[in-house]
C-alpha cells in the first residue's frame, strides 16, 4: 500500500527522495530549497544547473544529508500558462520514473500553487500512482515496489486530499484493466472474465448474463458464428450502473475476444499471443464502470460486453459462411479474423433493443489497420455526431488520451458490399481498413441515437513506456469515459 499524504509540512529527513517542482521562474525556490535542508555552498553549484525549469526538464542527483543519501529529483512545470491536470499529471509519471530505489519515502515541494489555479498535488500523485504499476504475478523474483509514502507539502490540504480520493479511484480502475488485459489467455478466458464482470455485483452494479441458450433466443448468430470454433462458452454480459435516470443514458459497448487466433483465418504467429488483449474494450468497460461505482458518481450507464474466443476446430467457422445477425441482416463471413465486428453487430443491436440508450459508445481493438494510421498517439475515433465528437474530445484534452476523428463516410461503403448477402465483413482490400470496420459497425447502431465507435487496438499498448505507463498495457479508455460521463455528457451537451 502506497502512503499518500498532503500536508502543511514535509518530514525531509525520513524522506530519502526529495522532489522540487518547480515552474519556468522558480530557480530561487530551488535554490532557496535546498539551501535550508543542505546549506550554501552545496546548493549553490547545483541551483546553477537548474537554469532551465522548461516543462518536463527533470534533474536527478544524490546528495548526502546526516550521512545518508538523499535522492534529489528538480522537475520543470513550465510556464504557468500551460498547467492542467494533464501536465500535471504526466510530471507525476515522469517523475516517478527517475526513482530508482524501491520502497521510497517521497517528499514533493512545490512553487506552482496558487488559490486559484489546480490541485497540483494531487495530480503529480495521482500520475506516479499511474506509472507506478506493473505486473510481476508469474515470475519468481519480484519487482520491488519504488514507493512506499508519498508526502505533498501544500496549502491547500482539503482540495488536494478530495481530488487526489476521487482520482485514486479512477487509478483503481485503470489497474484492473491493466491487470485483466496483462493476463494470460489460459487464465483470463470468457469465464474468468465473467468472473470479473461479477465481481462489480458488490459495488452496487447490476448484472445480467445472456449464455449460449439465451444469445440462440435472441438470434445473435453473428456473435455466436465466432463462438463456434471454441471449447469455452461465449456470453454478453450487461452491468448496469444507474444512480441518477436524469441524466442522458450511455451505453458503453466492449469487444471481449479473450483471445482471437484470426480462426480459420489464423494469424501469423509471430505478434499472435499480443491478441489475449483483444478483450481490452470489454475491460476498459467493466474498469469504467468500477471507477463510477467506486466514486458513487451520478450516472446512467449500461455496460454490455461480448465474451468470445475465435479458435479453431472441426466446428469452427469458414470464409464464405453467411450469418443472419439479430437485427436480420445477413452477413457474408469473407474474413474469420474479422470476427470483432460480428461479435459488436450482436452486442450493439441487443443494447439498442433492450436499453434504447441515447448516447453509445463502443471500445474495440478493431484494427491492425489504425496503428498503421495513427501509431500508438491517438485512438481513431468514428462518430454519427460532431456534437457527441466535440463532447468527447474536451475529456481527452483533460485526460490526455487523445482521438483523433476518422471518416465515417458512406462513400467506403461500396466496400463492404457482398455478392451473397447483404453484408461482408471485410473491405475488398483497397484499404481504409479502420474505416470499413466502423462502417460495419454503423448497420447495427440505432441511428437516432448518438453514437462513436473507439478503435484502441494501437492505443491499448505500447512497445516502449509512456508517460503514464511502463511498456506493455496502458489502460487507455477509463480516465477518458469517466471524465466524460461524470463531467461531460448532459442532455443540452457541453459540460457540465
Ligand atoms: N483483433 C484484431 C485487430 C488487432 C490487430 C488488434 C492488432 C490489436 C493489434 C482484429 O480482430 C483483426 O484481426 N482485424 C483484422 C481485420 C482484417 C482481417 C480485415 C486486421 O486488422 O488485420
Ligand atoms: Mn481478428
Ligand atoms: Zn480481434
Amino acid at each position: 500500500m502506497i502512503d499518500v499524504v498532503f500536508s502543511v509540512d514535509v518530514d525531509f529527513k525520513s524522506a530519502n527522495v526529495l522532489v522540487l517542482v518547480a515552474d519556468e521562474t522558480g530557480k530561487s525556490f530551488v535554490s532557496e530549497k535546498l539551501k535550508m535542508f543542505f546549506g550554501t555552498e552545496i546548493s549553490k553549484g547545483i541551483s546553477e544547473e537548474c537554469e532551465e525549469l522548461t516543462y518536463g526538464k527533470i534533474k536527478n542527483f544524490n546528495l548526502v544529508f546526516d550521512g545518508k543519501i538523499k535522492n534529489i529529483i528538480i522537475a520543470g512545470a513550465g510556464s504557468r500558462n500551460k498547467f492542467s491536470r494533464s501536465s500535471f499529471e504526466k510530471l507525476g509519471g515522469y517523475i516517478l520514473s527517475q526513482i530508482k530505489s524501491s520502497e521510497s519515502k517521497v517528499c514533493i515541494l512545490s512553487n506552482c500553487e496558487s488559490a486559484d489555479n489546480e490541485p497540483i498535488m494531487a495530480y503529480l500523485a495521482s500520475g506516479m500512482m499511474l506509472k507506478n504499476w506493473s505486473f510481476d504475478k508469474y515470475k519468481s523474483d519480484k519487482v520491488p515496489a519504488k514507493l512506499k509514502k508519498i508526502e505533498c507539502k501544500t496549502g491547500y490540504i482539503q482540495f488536494n486530499k478530495d481530488v487526489f480520493d476521487g482520482l485514486l479511484k479512477i487509478v483503481d480502475g485503470v489497474h484492473t484493466v491493466r491487470e485483466m488485459v496483462t493476463e494470460p489467455a489460459n487464465v483470463m478466458d470468457p469465464d474468468k472474465l465473467l468472473e470479473e464482470a461479477k465481481a462489480l455485483k458488490k459495488l452496487g452494479i447490476k448484472i445480467t448474463v445472456l449464455d449460449k441458450k439465451d444469445m440462440e433466443k435472441q438470434g445473435m448468430n453473428a456473435l455466436l458464428g465466432v463462438a463456434k470454433g471454441s471449447d469455452k462458452p461465449a456470453y454478453v454480459i450487461a452491468m448496469e450502473y444507474k444512480t441518477d435516470e436524469t441524466r442522458p443514458s450511455v451505453a458503453l459497448v466492449g469487444k471481449g475476444l479473450t483471445f482471437d487466433s484470426g480462426g480459420l483465418c489464423l494469424k501469423p504467429a509471430k505478434g499472435m499471443g499480443e491478441m489475449k488483449g483483444d478483450m481490452t474494450g470489454a475491460a476498459v468497460v467493466i474498469g469504467t464502470l468500477k471507477t463510477l461505482a467506486l466514486q458513487q458518481a451520478k450516472a446512467n450507464v449500461v455496460g454490455v460486453i461480448g465474451v468470445v474466443e475465435n479458435m479453431i476446430s472441426g466446428s469452427a467457422q469458414k470464409p464464405g459462411d453467411v450469418v443472419v445477425a439479430m437485427s436480420g441482416k445477413t452477413i457474408e463471413v469473407d474474413n474469420t479474423d474479422a470476427e470483432g465486428r460480428l461479435v459488436l453487430a450482436d452486442v450493439l443491436w441487443y443494447t439498442k433493443q433492450k436499453y434504447a440508450p441515447e448516447i453509445v459508445i463502443d471500445f474495440a481493438t478493431l484494427t491492425g489497420a489504425i496503428q498503421v494510421a495513427l501509431g500508438h498517439e491517438f485512438a481513431g475515433l468514428f462518430s454519427n455526431s460532431d456534437a457527441l465528437c466535440d463532447d468527447l474530445q474536451k475529456s481527452a484534452t483533460v485526460v490526455g488520451e487523445k482521438l483523433w476523428r476518422l471518416p465515417l463516410h458512406s462513400s467506403y461503403e461500396d466496400d463492404i458490399k457482398s455478392d451473397i448477402a447483404d453484408i461482408k465483413n471485410v473491405g475488398s482490400g483497397r484499404g481504409a481498413g479502420s474505416i470499413t470496420a466502423a462502417l460495419f459497425l454503423k448497420h447495427f447502431v440505432d441511428p437516432g441515437a448518438r453514437w462513436a465507435h473507439i478503435d484502441i487496438a494501437a492505443t491499448e499498448w505500447d512497445n516502449k513506456d509512456r508517460a503514464l505507463s511502463q511498456k506493455g498495457v496502458t489502460g487507455f479508455g477509463v480516465r477518458l469515459m469517466n471524465d466524460f460521463i461524470c463531467n461531460v455528457c448532459s442532455k443540452n451537451g457541453g459540460r457540465k
